[in-house]
């Protein structure tokens, strides 16, 4: 099932969302949250750290885990997604280091990584409530529109086009990645429960052929109408294809 939140701004599919993040944590203190990086999820995270700052949420407990890094990049480097959650949410709240996973990047055997991944996710016990984010292209994580739904962890060949985008946060282009670890769409389903959010005018058709167009690996996120409990929270301008509620 997947309900719809209908909100006037980012600031409010921020709020929104991180009071849904915050009922999870408070209903299950040792829960496991499937995280995002990306530009979307920026607010939510900061409206997290605040609460936690007031001492009105405790991470003392939750292990998190990520969709998706760079092949290449180390922890440290300024665009590993590693770095981004240390940024965005790690160090302003009281997650224990040893509970946040993400792929590693500089893993020398990318198939022992994956099934690293994999196990990590599995030894938690599967994931409790997953944040996404969604591509304007339909994809989730680095699950990319493609002839198949990819199940597990895996790496990725970044698209042309994704590359040239990243280009201009390196030196050079020789810098650029061209391969990321994401978990897969299978991996993705498994959680328990899914929150999406979306905001802005470039994200309004992707979002209506996720929910509403067939479902279809050539756009990734149309299988989340596949999905028992998905939370979409996004503002007026990402929902503008839909009907007005
Ligand atoms: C990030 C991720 C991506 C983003 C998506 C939207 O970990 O997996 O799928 O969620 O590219 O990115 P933004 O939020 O920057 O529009």
């Amino acid at each position: 099932m997947i309900r719809i939140y209908r909100v006037d701004s980012y600031d409010e599919m921020s709020r929104r969302a991180a009071n849904i993040v915050s009922a999870q944590v408070i209903m299950k203190p040792d829960c496991v949250l499937g995280l995002a990086t990306g530009s979307t999820p920026q607010g939510l995270y900061r409206l997290l750290a605040e609460r936690c700052r007031a001492g009105d949420l405790d991470f003392a407990e939750v292990c998190t885990v990520n969709l998706d890094e760079y092949q290449g990049l180390s922890p440290e480097d300024g665009q590993s997604y590693r770095r981004y959650m240390r940024e965005n949410l790690f160090e302003h709240v009281n997650l224990r280091p040893e509970n946040t996973h993400l792929p590693d990047g500089l893993a020398a055997d990318a198939a022992a990584e994956c099934a690293r991944y994999n196990a990590v996710i599995a030894g938690l016990g599967g994931i409790d409530l997953q944040l996404l984010g969604v591509g304007n292209n339909g994809h989730i994580g680095f699950n990319e529109p493609g002839a198949a739904f990819e199940n597990e962890t895996h790496l990725v060949a970044l698209t042309e086009s994704t590359v040239q985008a990243n280009a201009r946060f390196f030196k050079s282009p020789d810098e650029v990645p061209k391969h990321a670890y994401t978990m897969g769409i299978g991996s993705i389903m498994r959680a328990r429960r899914i929150l999406l959010v979306a905001s802005g005018a470039d994200k309004a058709d992707a979002l209506y052929r996720a929910l509403h167009g067939p479902i279809t690996p050539v756009l990734p996120a149309s299988v989340l109408q596949l999905h028992g409990d998905v939370a979409v929270v996004a503002d007026r301008a990402a929902l503008a294809r839909f009907p007005e509620a």
